[in-house]
This record gives structure tokens, C-alpha cells and sequence, in this order.
């Protein structure tokens, strides 16, 4: 696929020097804050292997962020199957994809997420044709979900679901849904 480009970004898929970066993400708990838990060395690499399978499969997904000229690697953004059931999840042969993103601490707050999920909305909507894009999030992730409303995305509270995921009682388990049309 031809990667995505942004006034400041490139949304391409990963490579191999994407994985070291990605695993001090990973380990960070500032970054992970609103995730079970940081993520070992191999926990990583599975996870950056599982978002690259995506995209080989797809032709989209969570693709590796680069700031050209500045930084070869400083997150991901872009969109995937949900592949857990909840009840806003589409029920087959009908399909959901979501919209997220996780950048390194270091690049928060320069309005990358946004310009980036831009792009891939643009995608999503233009060569891809779909008809909703989703977000979801932990209902305290107030970051994420800043990112959210900066893109026009929506909420309904009566949306509000347990992620099917998440451990009964677990901090993490009542989620927040966000929806955006072309
Ligand atoms: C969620 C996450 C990607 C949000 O990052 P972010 O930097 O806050 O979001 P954006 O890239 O949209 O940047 C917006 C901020 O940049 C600022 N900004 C600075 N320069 C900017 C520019 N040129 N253009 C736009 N915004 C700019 C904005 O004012 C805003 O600042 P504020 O947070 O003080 O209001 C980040 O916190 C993260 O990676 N968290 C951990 C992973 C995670 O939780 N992911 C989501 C799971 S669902």
C-alpha cells in the first residue's frame, strides 16, 4: 500500500526497526495508563506483529506513525476490524472497523493523533467506502477521547458498554463509544 501523508506525518506500514521503539512505548506506564498493563519486550512485538498482519491482510490498519526527517517511528494510528463482540459490534458478514491511535509520551500534545486520524478517516470514507467508522475507549481516558471530539466523532452515554475483555470489576471495563459517518 502507498503510505498516507499528512502535513507532518507519514502513516506507512511497519518494519523491523519499528519494534524497539515500539516496545519502550509499550513498557512506558504513562502511555499505558488506561491498558491492563505494560507490555514485556515479546508482548510488544506480538501486539506490533498482529497490527502489521492487519494491514498485509487488509490493505489498512493500525500503520507505524513517522515524522519524516525528524523521527522514523513515534506511534500508530488507523483503523481495524473489532473483533470482540459488543452491542454495537456488526454481526457477520457485516463488519465494524475502528478508528485509534498511541503515541510515545514524548509526542503528545503536538496535535499528531488528530492529523494523523484525519488521514485515516479520509481513507477510511474515500478508497475504502465505508459507511461508520468507531472509537472506544476507556471511560477514563479523557485523552483519547479529546482525539475523539477534535474529529467530529460523536457520543451517545447510552452507548457506554463493559468491554468483553476486561476483567469483571477491573478499572478498565466500562468503556465509552464514539461514531462519525462520512
Ligand atoms: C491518546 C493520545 C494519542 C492523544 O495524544 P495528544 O497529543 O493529546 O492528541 P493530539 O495529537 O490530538 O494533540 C492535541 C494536543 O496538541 C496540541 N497541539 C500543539 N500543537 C498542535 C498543532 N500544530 N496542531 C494541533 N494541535 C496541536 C493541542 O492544543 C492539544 O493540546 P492539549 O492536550 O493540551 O489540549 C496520547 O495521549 C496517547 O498516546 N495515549 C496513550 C495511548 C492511548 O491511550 N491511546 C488511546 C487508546 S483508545
Amino acid at each position: 500500500m502507498t503510505p498516507l501523508k499528512t502535513e507532518r506525518l507519514l502513516l506507512r506500514p511497519w518494519t523491523d526497526d519499528d519494534f524497539e521503539p515500539f516496545a519502550a512505548m509499550s513498557a512506558d506506564p504513562e502511555v499505558m495508563e488506561h491498558f491492563p498493563s505494560t507490555l514485556t519486550r515479546a508482548e510488544s512485538d506480538a501486539v506490533a506483529a498482529r497490527l502489521q498482519a492487519h494491514i498485509e491482510k487488509h490493505g489498512f490498519g493500525f500503520w507505524a506513525l513517522e515524522l519524516p526527517g525528524v523521527a522514523p517511528f513515534i506511534g500508530f494510528t488507523g483503523m481495524q476490524y473489532v473483533t470482540f463482540d459488543a452491542p454495537f459490534v456488526a454481526q457477520p458478514p457485516a463488519r465494524t472497523v475502528e478508528i485509534g491511535w498511541r503515541l510515545a509520551r514524548e509526542r503528545w500534545g503536538k496535535g499528531y493523533a488528530t492529523e494523523a486520524a484525519r488521514a485515516a478517516l479520509a481513507h477510511g470514507f474515500g478508497p475504502l467506502g465505508l459507511p461508520e467508522i468507531v472509537a472506544f475507549t476507556a471511560a477514563t481516558n479523557t485523552r483519547s477521547q479529546s482525539v475523539m471530539a477534535r474529529l467530529g466523532m460523536t457520543r451517545d452515554p447510552a452507548e457506554d458498554f463493559d468491554h468483553p475483555n476486561v476483567e469483571d470489576g477491573h478499572r478498565l471495563k466500562r468503556h465509552v463509544l464514539y461514531r462519525i459517518r462520512p
